[in-house]
């Protein structure tokens, strides 16, 4: 079993390199599906959700071409639906992203089916809002047995109003998608603004799409009746920036975050610098550095503009090392603290009630032997073993390599005592000994 080994307490120094948006590219690849014709993507992070959405791409009759390790050209217009195999509904259900091809199926084919999808576990995860926003454009949804199955009743969907009754990421990519080629204008309401809803809505204009007012509340889509080939460069990780920030935070130093887009950071280094880490920002890159001591302080999750939920585990794991007490809500989901089991294994005080979890920053976190519960929840325990004393073990790292790439590379070049093991399994691990019978 691959883990990874961390001899924490070194500060770190130097340049990082972000990759492209993870949450971008799972948007953007399935929204291929659409374009008629060839989709030269640049930026792409090298991740396993790529990896896989690419490989069900396949199973569908795309064609894919790398170009160099981030650059790749996405051929979907022989793409087909009928007759898909076992295999490609293993890899849909394992990743959250797969209910994207919903509304490209529909888009491009008048008709779609999927499983349920997977993707980290942290509480219910309703879909009512996309299948509130596919109907509406005049869509069948049947989502029972673990699968969806959707039909546009005209054959294909119609632009409406629609109002989310939540702000859901998730329903604005699906619907924003869908009407790309839906006949006549769609007005998406109370959407969700993350970086990464810009960054889709920009691709698939490149892709001769009209969509307008992404980055606001409201997004307004003049359908098309098909997308084109054309470039396009994905935006880089706010998140994967983030993790770097936090774990400059967690174990001092000072390092140039770089490849980044330093507004979409805002809400992230706002609050470093409440707890005295200096965030300066360049045109492309950000300088975080922290030399005195950490300072505590509260954080509140929210949809963008507001602190990212994908950085509430990376955040909680600094202020664990920050002296008195800070209070952090989740403000997105109804429960994400499986991580806070882990990370009281390092020494952690941590008391949660509800969607609140209430630090007793201590002196230092001690290494011990912990488990990435999903990926962010991953990223936390990496950020902890960093700046903890001693050594520590990170199991279940296929969680983490979803969403980084190259973790292990990328700190090792800031200084950081990490590497990746391939330990066998304690009997313990792998349940009772079996004695042979001779
Ligand atoms: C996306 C991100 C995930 C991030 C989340 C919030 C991807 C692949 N994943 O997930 O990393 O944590 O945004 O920033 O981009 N909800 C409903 N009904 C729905 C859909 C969502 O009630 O139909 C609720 C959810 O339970 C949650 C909230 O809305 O409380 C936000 O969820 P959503 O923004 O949809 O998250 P995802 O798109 O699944």
């Amino acid at each position: 079993m691959e883990k990874y080994v961390i001899h924490g307490g070194q500060p770190l120094h130097g340049r990082v390199e972000i990759s492209g948006a993870k949450n971008a590219a799972v948007a953007i690849i399935p929204a291929a599906l659409m374009v008629r014709g060839v989709c030269r993507l640049e930026n792409l992070p090298q991740i396993s959700d790529v990896d896989t959405q690419l490989r069900i791409l396949t199973y569908m009759g795309a064609k894919v071409k790398m170009i160099n390790p981030s650059t790749m050209e996405l051929d979907c217009t022989n793409v087909q639906i009928d007759n898909l195999p076992e295999e490609m509904w293993e890899l849909t259900r394992r990743i959250r992203a797969s209910y994207y091809l919903i509304g490209a199926m529909l888009g491009r084919f008048g008709e779609a089916y999927s499983t349920m999808p997977g993707g980290c576990n942290f509480g219910v995860r309703p879909i009512d809002q996309h299948v509130k926003g596919l109907t509406a454009l005049g869509a069948e949804v049947d989502v029972s047995g673990g699968f969806i199955n959707a039909r546009a009743k005209t054959g294909r969907l119609k632009g409406t109003t629609i109002y989310l009754d939540k702000v859901s990421v998730g329903a604005t990519v699906n619907i924003m998608i869908a009407a790309a080629t839906a006949e006549g204008r769609t007005v998406i309401e109370n959407v969700a603004r993350e970086p990464h809803i810009v960054d889709l809505a920009n691709f698939l204009n490149s892709m001769g799409a009209d969509v307008r007012g992404a980055g606001t509340d409201v997004i307004k889509i003049r359908g098309v009746k098909h997308l084109h080939g054309g470039t396009y460069a994905l935006i880089p990780d706010q998140i994967e920036a983030g993790t770097y920030m936090a774990a400059v935070a967690a174990c001092g130093g000072s390092v140039q975050v770089a490849n980044v887009i330093p507004k979409h950071l805002e809400c992230i280094s706002s609050k470093l610098r409440e707890m005295n880490v200096q965030v300066e920002e360049g045109d492309d890159f950000v300088l975080v550095s922290r030399e005195g001591m950490l300072r505590h302080t509260n954080v509140k999750t929210m949809p963008y503009p507001g602190f990212p939920t994908d950085m509430q585990p990376q955040i909680c794991a600094v202020l664990c090392c920050a002296p008195g007490v800070s209070v952090v809500t989740e403000g997105v989901w109804d429960s994400r603290y499986k991580y806070v089991a882990e990370l009281k294994k390092m020494g952690a005080q941590i008391q949660v009630e509800d969607q609140a979890a209430f630090i007793q920053g201590v002196g230092h976190l001690t290494g011990a032997t912990v488990k990435a519960c999903d990926l962010r929840a991953g990223a936390a325990v990496v950020v902890a073993g960093l700046a903890a004393h001693g050594v520590t073990k990170v199991e279940d790292i296929f969680y983490i390599e979803r969403g980084y790439e190259n973790l292990v590379g990328k700190l090792q070049a800031l200084g950081a005592d990490i590497r990746c093991i391939d330990e066998p399994e304690t009997p313990s691990a792998r349940g009772p000994v079996r004695w042979a019978v001779i």
